[in-house]
């Protein structure tokens, strides 16, 4: 048998396995969105915010759900995603999008400029939790919701920590009992905790009183 005859069948199956797994991980993004959309009680023409948003893929499924007028703030930290962040915007046309770089002490979404906020395995690389949290309730407007997904930690994921976060984390990820403690003290109130969200993790949802 030629190498090639031997050759195609294996090529073939990894890029039948590549494309199965893209769509597994679509679905479940466009399922995990569903689950944020209805848990921060959103509409289209919502104004929101997401903290750190990486390179993207869960805003491209919010901004898609909240259309226009609708408005995300998309926020991140690292030079490198916020480049990647822009181009998706131009190249997918995302109009109801602002890009924004953050801080570690500062979040950078305008004050009362949001129905709702939510961020996806980001609280745990805060090194100045008690700022952030600061300027992520005074982005929400008096009674909206934010909603924390993030993950105890896991002792596979220690060789990359991230660096300069808090001592008393226990590792890479954080317990959800210190992530509630830190955002009650600058004022958020904690509505539910959902333990088992998609992808191992939880989700805290918290509110701004309606009277601050
Ligand atoms: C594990 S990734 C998750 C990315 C995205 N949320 C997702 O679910 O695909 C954590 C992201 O948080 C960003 N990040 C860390 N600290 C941040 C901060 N203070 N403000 C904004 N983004 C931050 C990191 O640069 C990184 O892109």
């Amino acid at each position: 048998m030629s190498k090639a005859k031997w050759l195609l069948p294996i090529v073939a199956g990894v890029a039948a396995g590549a494309f199965i797994a893209r769509q597994y991980k679509k679905k479940a993004l466009a399922e995990e969105a569903d689950l944020l959309w209805s848990l921060l009680g959103l509409r289209p023409g919502a104004r929101v915010g997401e903290v750190g948003a990486g390179t993207g893929s869960m805003t491209e499924q919010i901004a898609a759900r909240l259309k226009t007028p609708g408005h995300l703030f998309a926020t991140e930290i690292d030079d490198k995603r916020l480049r990647q962040l822009v181009k998706k915007k131009v190249q997918q046309d995302w109009r109801n999008v602002t890009v924004e770089a953050s801080h570690a002490f500062d979040c950078r979404i305008p004050a009362n400029s949001c129905d709702a906020i939510y961020m996806r395995a980001v609280y745990h690389h805060f090194t100045d939790p008690a700022q952030m949290n600061g300027s992520i309730f005074r982005a929400l407007r008096p009674g909206g919701t934010l909603a924390v997904v993030d993950f105890t930690p896991r002792w596979w994921l220690a060789p990359c920590m991230p660096k300069g976060i808090p001592a008393n984390r226990g590792g890479h990820g954080i317990p959800s009992a210190i992530l509630a403690e830190e955002l009650e003290q600058v004022g958020f109130e904690q509505v539910r905790s959902i333990a088992n969200w998609p992808g191992r993790k939880f989700c805290l949802l918290f509110q701004k009183p309606i009277a601050s």
